[in-house]
Parts: structure tokens; sequence; C-alpha cells
């Protein structure tokens, strides 16, 4: 007689919190809670994904009115540096004004409109290449040629308008809105769950965008489940917890806990060594490889995350000695409404951003930074390779295992784009539990959208 095999949907998170209760370390009570919630939508309309007035009305009532990761600090540490950040058809210049003073205005010319700013570089002004009319770092009005023949403009009154800046974690997010609401409100429990991992003293050691065929929301959403891990990405199967993940929903962020190396591999329809569990993480497997050796009689699950706090110490002392094996190993991974994915833990951790990508609401661009601890004097942030829609993420060697990952996420994305144009289905259909990501995202997106 066969095992039945574990589903998670009738108790949802059961999996993941039974790794938890088997840590080697006592584990922090946010990663403990378990929030379901499927109350989403259940469908939502193809024209969403498709519509050139729908995506019109995105970057009125979504892009100009919620808060943006647009750059890390670390993108601009001197006084002068610039970052231009661009979502769809809309600009912003991210100016560090000041040691302690980062600003941001849109990206336009007072004078006849041409964008202000076309590269990221270090200024002392920032001057416009079609006239010369140009403006302090504050944003005040500096100079332009031939004052005389334009006596209507007043200096005083002629200073760029500004969009909202605030911090978090060493990221700088920006909001055209100026009325917006802050960005704490936006970022929920982040912060809070997020404090264990100081994302602000990491250094990005990856900085890598692909321009993807696909609506922004097609390609977030392929990351927002990890059920579709089976079938994409198989090479897994041995060592994550597809569809054993718990998914959680906290006000306006939700998160997905996926255990590394644990128990519970279903899909897998055997049980996996625990050295098959750790090769099974290395971009050779595939081709028969085998990693490190696992110990006689040692959880896969329980060395690793023993290696990670032997190097982690290394970096930032005996406190790493404190991390429990989850937060060493697993995949955690939250949402932060519209577009950023921040990735928790101590150690190297990639984090996702989705934009869209020109004027065209079938192209988007993905970005992935990767962060890293680091001792001593802060080293140099990695340079940002643009990939193109025909390049493969795999290019981006400096990704590591990340690209092959990223390169099979890519090729569903892109089709399912085609497909929403040949569906005979007015609507795509979420899952409720395995799928509550999606349906929490589309529930914030309706509400924004339904602002006047
Ligand atoms: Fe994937």
């Amino acid at each position: 007689m066969s095992t039945p095999v574990k589903i998670a949907g009738p108790r949802p998170g059961q999996d993941y919190q039974k790794e938890l209760a088997r840590d080697s370390r006592p584990v922090p009570d946010f990663l403990k809670l378990n929030a379901p919630d499927t109350s989403g939508p259940d469908e939502v309309e193809i024209y969403k994904y498709i519509s050139r007035e729908y995506h019109d009305l995105e970057m009125e009532r979504v892009w100009k009115r919620t808060w943006q990761w647009a750059c890390r600090e670390e993108q601009i540490p001197e006084v002068g540096d610039t970052f231009v950040y661009d979502v769809g058809p809309l600009s912003v210049i991210i100016v560090r004004t000041a040691p302690n003073e980062i600003k941001a205005y849109p990206n336009a010319c007072l004078h006849r409109g041409r964008r202000l700013v076309d590269y990221d570089a270090r200024v002392t002004e920032l001057r416009c290449p079609f006239h010369g009319f140009a403006w302090n770092l504050d944003g005040s009005f500096r100079s332009m040629p031939s004052p005389w023949d334009l006596p209507h403009v007043e200096r005083e009154k002629f200073g760029l308008p500004e969009c909202k800046v605030d911090k978090w974690g060493g990221f700088v997010f920006i909001n055209m809105d100026p009325k917006a609401a802050p960005l704490a409100d936006t970022l929920g429990v982040v912060p809070e769950h997020f404090s264990r991992w100081d994302l602000e003293n990491r250094v990005m050691i990856a900085n890598v965008s692909k321009v993807m065929r696909c609506n922004w929301k097609v390609s977030q959403e392929g990351f927002l489940e990890s059920w579709h891990v089976a079938a994409t990405h198989p090479q897994f199967l041995a060592s994550f917890g597809a569809i054993t993940s718990q998914y959680d929903v906290f006000g306006p962020v939700n998160r997905t806990l996926s255990a590394i190396m644990g128990d519970s591999t279903p899909m897998l329809g055997r049980s996996p060594s625990e050295q098959e569990k750790l090769d099974s993480l290395t971009i050779q497997y595939l081709a028969g490889a085998q990693g490190p050796q696992v110990p006689e009689g040692v959880r896969a699950r329980t060395h690793s995350a023993q290696q990670g706090r032997e190097y982690l110490k290394t970096v930032l002392g005996p406190k790493a000695e404190n991390f429990c094996d989850a937060e060493l190993v697993d995949s955690i991974w939250y949402s932060v409404f519209p577009n950023f994915t921040p990735w928790g833990g101590p150690g190297v951790r990639q984090q996702y951003r989705w934009r869209p990508w020109g004027d065209d609401p079938e192209m988007s661009v993905m970005d992935v930074i990767v962060l890293a601890p680091f001792t001593g004097k802060r080293p140099p942030s990695a340079p940002l390779r643009m990939l193109g829609p025909d390049q493969s993420w795999r290019e981006a060697t400096e990704l590591g295992s990340i690209s092959l990952v990223e390169d099979q996420d890519a090729f569903n994305l892109e089709a399912v784009q085609k497909g929403l144009h040949m569906t005979a289905a007015k609507t795509v259909t979420f899952s409720k539990y395995q799928e509550s990501r999606i349906r929490h995202f589309h529930r914030l997106l309706n509400e924004a959208m339904a602002r006047s």
C-alpha cells in the first residue's frame, strides 16, 4: 500500500510550521505566524494584462501614486550623485543633495519639457542638454541662457517640483504623489519582520535587469507562488517545499515561506536522501554532479544552516550563532505593493522588482539585485548589467544558480503573454491558497485603480 501524499491545502502552513518546530535554534515569533488569507478575487480579466487603456490608467492611479523602490542608497553615495528611475513612460531623478539628504524630481525640464537627466552621474547642477536651463541640486532654479528673453519666468517659482522620498533597509523609495500617505503604511510589517537581517548594511554584489516580453504583472505573479516549482524547476523537487509552502497576508504585505531541504517534498513521490537534497541545490545537479558531502546522520538542512552560520560569523561576528536554520536556508520573501519583493535572511539574498517598460503594456523589466553582508569599509556596488529581451539570464554569471531559475521562469512568462491573446477564457483563474498572494496583489491593485 502506498503512503498517501500530504497536501498543504486543508491545513495551510502546517508542513512549514513542522519544519520550524525541528529547528536547531529558537525560531523568531514572526516566522511562527501562520496567516492565510484567500480573500482576493478568484478571477482577473485578461484585458488587465494586454489593454492599452488599462495600462494608461495604471500609470495614473498606480505608478504616479504609490511608493516605489527607486534605487539603493549605495548607488548615490556622494553629494551630487544622481540616479534615473524609469517606470513605463514615467521618469524620476533621485539626487543626493547633502550627506544625509536625498531628493527626487520629475525628470523633465521646465522650459520645453525635455527629459532633464539621461544618465546616472555625479553632477554639481541639473542642466538640460537642450538649451542649458539649470537647477541646483536642491531643486531651486539656477540659471538660463538669454534671461532677457524670458522676463516672465519668475526664478523663485521656477524650482523643480519634488517627489516624496523615504528610505528603509538601504532602499530609497519615491512617490510621485505629493499627498501620499507615509511609506510606513505601504511597508506594513516588513521593517519589524526584517529587523534581524539589517538589509541596510549590505552591498550589492549583483545588479541585473532584463527586458521581458510580458506585462509586468504576468512577470511578478510568476514569483508570488511556489507550486510552479515542481513543473518549471524540477531540479528542486528533492529539496524545495513546492506545494508545502506557507502563504501569509499581513495587511498591505504578503509573504511565502518555503522550506529548503525539509522533510516534506510530496511531489517527488519518494523520500530523497539527505545528500540528494543538498545536491539538488547545485547548478550542476542535472548533469549528475555531487555537491559537498553531508555528514552521516545529519540532516542536510541542519548541516547547511551550520555552514551558513560559520560563514556569517566571519562577517557579522558572534551574533550569527543565533540565527535559526530557517533564516539561513529557507526561501522567505515578502511583497510590497505594487512591485517590490524583498527576500529575508541574514546571508546573501536576492531582491526583486518589476516595472512596466517603455510605454508598452506587453513589455516589462525585471530587476534582480543580490545583497551580501560585508566587513570593514563598504565595498563598491556591482554595476548594472542590462539584458535585452533576446538575451539569457545565464549571461549574468554573477547571479550564479539564480540565472538558470530565471531563464526557466522567463520561458513561461513570455509564453503566458502570448497565450493571453488566444485563450477562450475571459479571465485567468487563481487557486485559493497557493495563489493567495496573487489574489492579495489584485485586491490591492483593484483598490488603487478604483481611486478617483
Ligand atoms: Fe519560478
